[in-house]
């Protein structure tokens, strides 16, 4: 950090930004296993919440490795500098204001930690995907699961790499045991009163 003088306190508020939106910013932090609805989920609720006039933007495994953080594999390192960077993204998004919807296997304990970190324990709302891993396999949207078992791709998490249930997530949902509409209603309730921004 030499030679870093960092000029936050000169920048507009994100507390003036968040009048302007009528909104409390948040992070909604979806984790889970690859198919198990994080994608689906996420992006139906941002486009509920759009609807209904709030201001969000929905940060996604595959974009984000497809662009900015396309130099990084599924190593527990890259993985962890690959959520260390999204965080920091979605922090700076969420002080303009805005909602941001995240949705990244983000496997481990450590790493959810890290972006919880990063984020702001009060601004980070945790939703886990708990789609059990044979549902996830048995769905296979991208045929990855299948490359996997054969061995043609390693790493993979579920299969040859971890991952860990979250133990103190905000909202838990099982994909294949509750419909979407389901899922993104029980989301909506829990983050409502913490996005809306109260009337004066
Ligand atoms: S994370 O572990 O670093 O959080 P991220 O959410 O960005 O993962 O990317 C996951 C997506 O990358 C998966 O949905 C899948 O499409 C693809 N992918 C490619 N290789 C792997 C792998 N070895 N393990 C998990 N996902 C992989």
């Amino acid at each position: 950090m030499k030679n870093i003088h960092p000029v936050f306190d000169k920048i507009v508020s994100r507390e003036a930004k968040e009048i302007r939106l009528k909104q409390k910013a948040k992070v909604i932090w979806f984790t889970g296993l690859s198919g198990s609805g994080k994608t689906t989920v996420s992006s139906a609720l941002e486009k509920k919440l759009f609807e209904m006039g709030y201001f969000t933007q929905l940060l996604d495994g595959d974009n984000i490795r497809s662009g900015i953080n396309n130099n990084l594999t599924f190593s527990e390192e890259d993985r962890t500098e690959n959520i260390r960077r999204i965080a920091e993204m979605a922090k700076l998004i969420m002080n303009c204001g805005v909602i941001v919807l995240c949705a990244f296997i983000s496997p481990t304990d450590d790493i959810r930690n890290l972006a919880k970190r990063i984020i702001g324990e009060d601004d980070f709302i945790e939703v886990f995907i708990d789609t059990p891993l044979e549902v996830c396999e048995k769905r296979d949207v991208k045929g990855l699961y299948e490359k996997a078992r054969k061995g043609l791709i390693k790493n993979f998490t579920g299969v040859s790499a971890p991952f860990e249930n979250p133990v103190d997530a905000d909202v838990i949902i099982d994909t294949s045991e509750v419909p979407l509409a389901q899922s993104v209603e029980k989301v909506f309730e829990k983050i409502l009163e913490q996005i809306s921004y109260p009337e004066k």
